[in-house]
């Protein structure tokens, strides 16, 4: 396993989430540990187009050593060329073929490049040309698992690394992601699936064999889980981050980054006492220094609160 080439600067990084893993997210998830991170996923097409809302989705100057920049469309040369035109925007190239989502699969994307291993290889084999860097992020298979398949195509198209959902695309996020799962050893491998803790990250790394894993859902109100030995932080280190987080957002979308921080309050607040209460207020404000004045207060009672009853 040592003799393998990698170059993840880690074993724990954060997966790709469209619609959440933006800057701020992935800046929040380095600070307390990931070693690495992914782009939300851009469209090979789009890139194409030279559409200037994709500067958005591009690593920052100060993480562009640690992300990589995820892919996804279904035509090998646009892939390609899409892939030697975002090289240089991050760490590495990754080509997205997991998502299961109809929007994607319907234009041949993401999960749907599994129901064709052939065609799947040419696009591999066409990036593989222009990038020095290239992962895959894969799921099982399309409906039955077929990851030896896959994992052997492509080790010989010559991907780099292979991080791989333990779930088949057919079904979604229904059923247990599989750990224990085909790994010759080959190339690095990182396992993606109901990684919740970091007891989960031992098992699905002891079960796998892999090098690693990615952790999507699980580090939604959770980034503690890439503390080494650590996933429940004191309700002080929670609230600095929570508060940390808002203002990055702040920062990157101005006003409307209350809104974005709505999809975090639910995992925030997750197990809190009166948490429900809380939400349903929390939701509606629409004012940055509201929501942090919210928080603060929260916390402070449910500090009190503890020490109330010790
Ligand atoms: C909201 C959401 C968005 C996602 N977006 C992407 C994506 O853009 N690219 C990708 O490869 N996987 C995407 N995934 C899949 C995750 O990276 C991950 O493989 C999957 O959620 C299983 O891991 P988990 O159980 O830790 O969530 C997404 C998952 C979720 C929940």
């Amino acid at each position: 396993m040592g003799t393998k080439k990698n170059f993840l600067p880690g074993t724990v990084g954060l997966a790709p989430m469209a619609g959440v893993t933006d800057y701020p997210f992935r800046k929040i998830c380095f600070e307390l540990g990931a070693k690495f991170a992914f782009t939300e996923m851009i469209s090979a097409k789009s890139v194409l187009l030279n559409i200037s809302v994709n500067e958005k989705y591009f690593p920052k100057e100060d993480e562009k050593h640690l992300v990589g920049v995820q892919l996804f469309g279904s035509d090998p040369f646009e892939l390609a060329q899409a892939a030697a035109l975002v090289e240089g925007r991050g760490l590495w190239v990754d080509l997205n073929a997991g998502c299961p989502v109809a929007k994607v699969v319907k234009r041949g994307a993401g999960s749907a490049l599994l129901k064709d291993i052939e065609h799947f290889r040419k696009v591999v084999r066409e990036m593989r040309r222009v990038v020095k860097r290239l992962s895959v992020k894969t799921r099982i298979g399309w409906e039955k698992d077929e990851f030896e398949k896959i994992y052997d195509a492509l080790v010989s198209e010559g991907v780099d690394i292979i991080f791989v959902h333990g779930r088949t695309a057919k079904q979604m996020y229904s059923g247990k992601a599989k750990w224990d799962i085909y790994n010759p050893g080959i190339v690095p491998l990182y396992i993606s699936g109901d990684i919740y803790t970091v007891d989960d990250i031992k098992r699905a790394m002891e079960l796998s064999g892999a090098d690693g894993v990615i952790v999507a859902r699980g580090a939604i109100g959770n980034p503690w889980i890439f503390s080494e030995n650590r996933d429940s932080p004191s309700l002080d280190d929670k609230l600095r981050v929570i508060l940390k987080h808002i203002d990055l957002l702040r920062e990157e979308y101005g006003k409307h980054g209350v809104v974005e921080f709505r999809k975090f309050v639910a995992g925030y607040t997750k197990d809190m006492p009166h948490a429900r209460e809380f939400r349903n207020k929390v939701m509606k404000i629409t004012d940055v220094n509201d929501l942090k004045d919210a928080f603060v207060e929260y916390f402070t009672y449910i500090s009190q609160h503890n020490r109330a009853s010790v």
